[in-house]
């Protein structure tokens, strides 16, 4: 039975970082999120002197640069979490988003594949998403041919509706709602519509990120006060 919990919380970088230790320890896969707002989480986790050999991690999408690029989902996860892990490390599927979009999904979707079993649906312990100010996530964004994949394990996006304006690689949303428990960061005013649109009483369908609907896993949306701000008292 799928369940969604929405929760504002005072420390999301904390509430987070609880969430992908819980997993760490019991060890899994888990996909990370891009963007900015998991680095502080990212930055506690590293702190916790976890065993992370038991742990593969992924990236829920990236942007099609190489490691060492700015734009670099990757680079910003080797920054506030990889260095810091001080000891046993994970094994870490880097999208490789110099071959081109297209190429690194191909080459994403065969390790999946590997790591997971072929033919089946990866199913991720643990996924990690952030929310953009028009209600997209991973690199799903409303309109794109990627948000109506339903076979393919990652796709290519070629023209990402917010910047950075760099072709992305993402999970598509089978896999997204494969997974046993995908939680949400999301923090501020900025963000607030997007919440109301993907979470609220009365969802926008057009919004991405309210597609996300794991079943039979669970769905986590933490929330600080001022990304909430435009919910009901449903939050
Ligand atoms: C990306 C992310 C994207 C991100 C949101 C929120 O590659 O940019 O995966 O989905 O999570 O845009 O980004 P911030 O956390 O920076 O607000």
């Amino acid at each position: 039975m799928s369940d969604r919990t929405i929760t504002v919380v005072d420390d999301l970088a904390g509430a987070a970082a609880a969430r992908i230790a819980a997993t760490v320890r019991a060890g899994g896969h888990i996909a990370l999120s891009g963007g900015s707002t998991p680095r502080s989480a990212h930055e506690r986790v590293a702190r916790e002197g976890l065993d992370w050999s038991g742990t593969q991690l992924w990236f829920g999408d990236d942007r099609a640069v190489g490691p060492e690029h700015e734009h670099s989902n990757y680079l910003m996860a080797r920054e506030s979490l990889l260095d810091r892990i001080g000891g046993a490390a994970p094994q870490v599927h880097r999208i490789k988003g110099e071959l081109g979009h297209h190429a690194a999904a191909a080459e994403y979707e065969r390790e999946l594949n590997t790591a997971c079993g072929a033919g089946g649906l990866p199913r991720m312990d643990l996924v990690l998403l952030g929310l953009g100010p028009d209600a997209h996530t991973a690199s799903l964004f409303e309109g794109d041919d990627a948000l109506e994949e339903r076979e393919r394990l990652a796709v290519g996006v070629d023209t990402p509706g917010m910047a950075p304006h760099v072709s992305r690689v993402t999970l598509t949303l089978p896999v997204l709602n494969a997974a046993r428990d995908v939680v949400f960061m999301i923090s501020g005013e900025d963000k607030a519509e997007a919440v109301a649109r993907a979470f609220g009483d009365a969802p926008d369908p057009s919004a991405p990120a309210g597609l996300i609907r794991p079943d039979p896993g669970n769905l986590w949306v933490l929330l600080d006060a001022s990304a909430a701000s435009l919910m009901g008292n449903g939050a």
